[in-house]
């Protein structure tokens, strides 16, 4: 089991562009990234997420993680859509260990965005980084992970290139050294 933050970023380390539009990254389709992407979902358990990140989800219209309980974390009350097993919380750490709890052995998926995988990342509750670097350069936007300070060296643990130039990277977070 381990707390993997599975994300795709622009070249500059960037999650959305400064609009919060994640065209940059759709405009790349998604077949090249499907069998990766199914693996990567077979092994998932439980979900946490920020509600930003929740609210975009939501504008396509329908709920694309049926069967996997999820957190979303907010100072709000959020509606849920239908067939949605949803949980809310104001703390993405009492999320992120109740999602744990309810995975077992199975992995958690931090789905973002930065803050909320940062606030996870400084308490040392991520284990993993599954970067999928997006070969565009966009020059301001959300960040990827704002650390309240920097990492030691992170372990790579495998990487995958895809024919588009993007590559995905997996690190230890909890790297020696
Ligand atoms: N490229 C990718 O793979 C990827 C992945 C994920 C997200 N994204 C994009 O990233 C953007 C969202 O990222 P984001 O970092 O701006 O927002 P986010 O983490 O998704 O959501 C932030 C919101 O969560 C709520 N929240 C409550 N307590 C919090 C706490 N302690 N820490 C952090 N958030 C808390 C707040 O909303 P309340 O007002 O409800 O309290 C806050 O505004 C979206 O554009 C999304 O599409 C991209």
């Amino acid at each position: 089991m381990a707390v993997q933050y599975y994300v795709a970023a622009s070249l500059d380390g960037f999650i959305a562009d400064a609009d919060g539009g994640i065209g940059w990254l759709t405009s790349f389709g998604f077949d090249e990234f499907r069998e990766h992407y199914t693996a990567f979902l077979s092994g998932v358990g439980a979900i946490v997420m920020g509600a930003t990140t929740y609210e975009h989800v939501l504008r396509g219209g329908s709920w694309p993680y049926a069967e996997t309980p999820s957190w979303v974390v907010t100072s709000r009350h959020l509606d849920a859509l239908p067939g949605a097993d949803l949980r809310l919380s104001a703390d993405p750490i009492a999320a992120v260990q109740d999602a744990r709890d309810t995975a077992g052995d199975a992995d958690v998926w931090v789905i973002g965005g930065g803050r909320v995988a940062a606030q996870i990342a400084d308490l040392e509750l991520l284990d993993e980084l599954h970067l999928t670097l997006i070969p565009v350069v966009l020059g301001a936007g959300t960040p990827l992970l704002p650390l309240s300070r920097p990492t030691r060296p992170l372990a790579l643990l495998r990487r995958t290139p895809f024919e588009s130039g993007a590559i995905e990277l997996v690190f230890s977070l909890h790297a020696a050294g």
